[in-house]
């Protein structure tokens, strides 16, 4: 079969994305503190969560210290290491996270030490040629926060502005700000499902964190721009492609308007105009339905499972064309649009390769169609802690030895090393 080439726009950025807490090591933050208080419990209701061909390939989940993040890849120390491996890879960007906690371990006490050290990370990716992406909240909260109400404390917007000034102002390298990271799906987890800390399920807590987060993110839009007016800002949102379950369901087609306005619409309604540019995190293919587990769970969303050939080791689906779908949609916008996040649980790295390739072919489609795609992020760069599940489900193109914390490359991530290195796909 003849081969076909798909080249990508000059500058295109190209890249991967981690997390503080997710790969750092030996932070002291609300999650931290639920970690230890819910590892037993979490190792207990694997037998319950997961499918038993999951259990049997990942016995890792019923040792409560899978849910522990500890010392998790030890990033914190070894951040020239990774981001030397970031650029053999041929990346010219790459996204990290702030540790809240680090940097206002008190309230209104910021530490220098820290501050300089996330200065020395920024350099370090800096130096090795990759665009700085920096996310000023990945889900986790000072503890003193989290006690005060977390993201639904009145003067959450002020304390997040706050913080956000002290760094943008010490960070002249950055030119790329994400003030949250995809804020629907920590509302929904932590306020909603009752899944992450601090476990409430309250719809009148779920508007309410939507309306104080995006109020958050129009103020620290506003103080980043008086600091830094060349910055650009945005948040990083999930985005899931939604299809009703029955197409002919009036009730399913209802409940799938429904949801995609709560998912992919209402945030960024909410911080109209207080965006530079689109992001795009995309991992799933709902169908949507209404039923018992909705009253239940208060989801009433059905993940596609198919044959385990077409999903990842947490079962969710493969879905390359719904990227495509929810690119063209941003279309009206009329920003930039980044991929910030796309990528898949595969311990033996057998599908990353093609999910990789499948999902690149789609977002050059949309590029073809008119999307102004400016860069993909995949996620992510190490394997790391998977929040409430802990360090089981492997995502990363490179992979860590947990014991020895050596880090080895997969054959996918080589792969993707070829498209980042040429700014070409070849199918
Ligand atoms: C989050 C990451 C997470 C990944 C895989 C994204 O929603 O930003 O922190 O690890 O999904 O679940």
């Amino acid at each position: 079969m003849k081969k076909s080439i798909l080249k990508f726009p000059k500058g295109f950025l190209w890249g991967a994305a981690v997390s503080a807490h997710q790969v750092e090591g030996a932070n002291l933050n609300d999650w931290s503190e639920w970690e230890k208080k819910n590892a037993k419990r979490l190792a207990r209701e694997a037998k319950t969560k997961w499918a038993p061909w999951q259990q049997e390939r990942f016995p890792e989940m019923f040792d409560p210290k899978n849910y522990i993040s500890g010392k998790a890849c030890d990033h914190y120390n070894r951040y020239e290491e990774d981001f030397g491996i970031a650029q053999s890879l041929g990346f010219n960007a790459f996204r990290i996270s702030i540790e809240w906690s680090r940097i206002e371990p008190e309230e209104g006490k910021f530490d220098e030490r820290e501050v300089r050290h996330y200065r020395k990370v920024i350099k370090a990716i800096r130096v090795r040629g990759m665009e700085p992406f920096v996310t000023l909240w990945h889900w986790t909260l000072p503890v003193w926060l989290a006690n005060q109400g977390g993201i639904t404390c009145r003067k959450f917007p002020y304390f997040f502005s706050r913080y956000s000034s002290e760094i943008v102002k010490k960070f002249k390298l950055v030119s790329y700000w994400i003030t949250f990271n995809e804020p629907t799906s920590v509302i929904g987890a932590s306020y909603l499902s009752g899944q992450w800390p601090p476990q409430k399920k309250s719809i009148f807590s779920g508007l309410r964190a939507y309306k104080i987060l995006s109020k958050a993110h129009r103020e620290a839009y506003d103080e980043i721009h008086k600091i830094s007016s060349s910055a650009k800002v945005g948040f990083s949102n999930i985005l899931r492609y939604q299809e009703p379950d029955n197409k002919n369901s009036l009730v399913d087609q209802l409940a799938t308007k429904i949801l995609n306005y709560f998912t992919n619409e209402k945030f960024f309604r909410l911080t109209k105009n207080k965006n530079d540019f689109i992001s795009i995190q995309f991992y799933f293919h709902d169908k949507v339905k209404i039923s018992w587990r909705f009253f239940k769970k208060r989801t009433f969303i059905k993940i596609p499972q198919k044959d385990n050939e077409n999903i990842t080791d947490l079962g969710w689906e493969i879905y390359p064309k719904g990227i495509y779908y929810l690119l063209l949609r941003q279309k009206k916008y009329n920003l930039p649009v980044y991929i910030l996040e796309n990528g898949l649980a595969d311990a033996e790295d057998k599908k990353r390769k093609r999910f990789i390739k499948e999902h690149l072919r789609w977002v050059h489609k949309a590029i073809q169609e008119g999307v102004d795609v400016r860069g993909y992020f995949h996620w992510s760069l190490l394997d790391n802690f998977e929040w409430d599940k802990g360090f089981w489900p492997r995502f990363g193109l490179v992979e860590v030895d947990y014991k020895t914390l050596k880090r080895k490359i997969r054959p996918s991530a080589q792969e993707y090393a070829k498209i980042c290195k040429g700014n070409e796909l070849e199918l």
